[in-house]
Parts: C-alpha cells; sequence; structure tokens
C-alpha cells in the first residue's frame, strides 16, 4: 500500500477510535449522573425533583424538565443550596460537574 493511503487509512482509524472513546465516556458521564442524581448525592436529588431521564417524581422542588437549567445554574444551586434545598459539601468537584452536566442534557438546556 502506497505510503499516503496507509497514512490516510490510519488518520481515518485514528479518528474513529477517538469518536468511540468521546462516546464511551459521554455514556459513562451519563450513567454517573443519573445515580449521582438519584442515589450518591445525600439527601437524593430525586426526592425532590422530578427527572423524567433519571426516573425521579420528587414534588418538592421544581420539575426540572420544565425548568431546563442549564449546567451552570445546576452547578450553583447544588454547591450554595436555594430555598429549602441544601448546599452538597460532601459532593467533589468532579461530582458537581458530572452531576451539572447530566441534569443540562438530558432536560435540553443548553451548556
Ligand atoms: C430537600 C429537597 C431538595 C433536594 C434534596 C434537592 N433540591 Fe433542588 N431544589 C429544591 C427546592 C425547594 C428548590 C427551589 C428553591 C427556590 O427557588 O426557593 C430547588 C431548586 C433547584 C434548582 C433550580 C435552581 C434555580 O436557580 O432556580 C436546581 C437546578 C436544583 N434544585 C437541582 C438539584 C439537584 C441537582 C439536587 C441534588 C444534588 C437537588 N436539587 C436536591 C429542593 C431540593
Amino acid at each position: 500500500m502506497p505510503f499516503y493511503v496507509r497514512q490516510a487509512a490510519s488518520a481515518a482509524l485514528a479518528a474513529v477510535a477517538a469518536l468511540a472513546g468521546s462516546n464511551a465516556l459521554a455514556q459513562v458521564n451519563m450513567e454517573e449522573g443519573k445515580k449521582l442524581f438519584t442515589k450518591t448525592a445525600a439527601p437524593a436529588c430525586a426526592l425532590c425533583h422530578s427527572l423524567e431521564h433519571a426516573g425521579a417524581q420528587g414534588a418538592i422542588g421544581p420539575d426540572l424538565d420544565e425548568l431546563k437549567p442549564d449546567a451552570s445554574r445546576v452547578e450553583k444551586a447544588v454547591r450554595n443550596g436555594i430555598g429549602q434545598m441544601p448546599a452538597y459539601k460532601g459532593l467533589t468537584e468532579q461530582q458537581v460537574k458530572t452531576l451539572a452536566k447530566y441534569v443540562a442534557d438530558v432536560t435540553g438546556a443548553a451548556k
């Protein structure tokens, strides 16, 4: 196989691998976000909020599918608390970001 063909083929392969990798990562983050929402965060977000993707039907806080908060709004609420919602001091930086992105993604909010 001529050199340029080989090079093009390996570039294409690398692109496919990168794509597959990022999809896999996105998938993991979705699973992790859902788990944070329904289980890991204590008290669980799902107790107070409805979020269809997570099968959550809490009715104390706003319905997140309707509110469609973007990631920074979720982060702020989680870090500082708001109204009756507690601040979550026990979550790591990474967990807060994963959770915020998850909620923004599944509700269709922009970043
Ligand atoms: C004890 C019940 C409770 C729990 C648990 C709870 N929330 Fe809330 N949440 C509320 C209430 C009540 C509000 C409305 C507060 C207000 O506007 O006065 C709210 C508001 C919000 C808002 C909107 C903030 C804004 O800017 O208007 C977001 C986003 C949110 N919660 C996400 C979450 C996430 C994510 C979790 C889990 C880490 C969570 N909530 C856990 C009760 C709760």
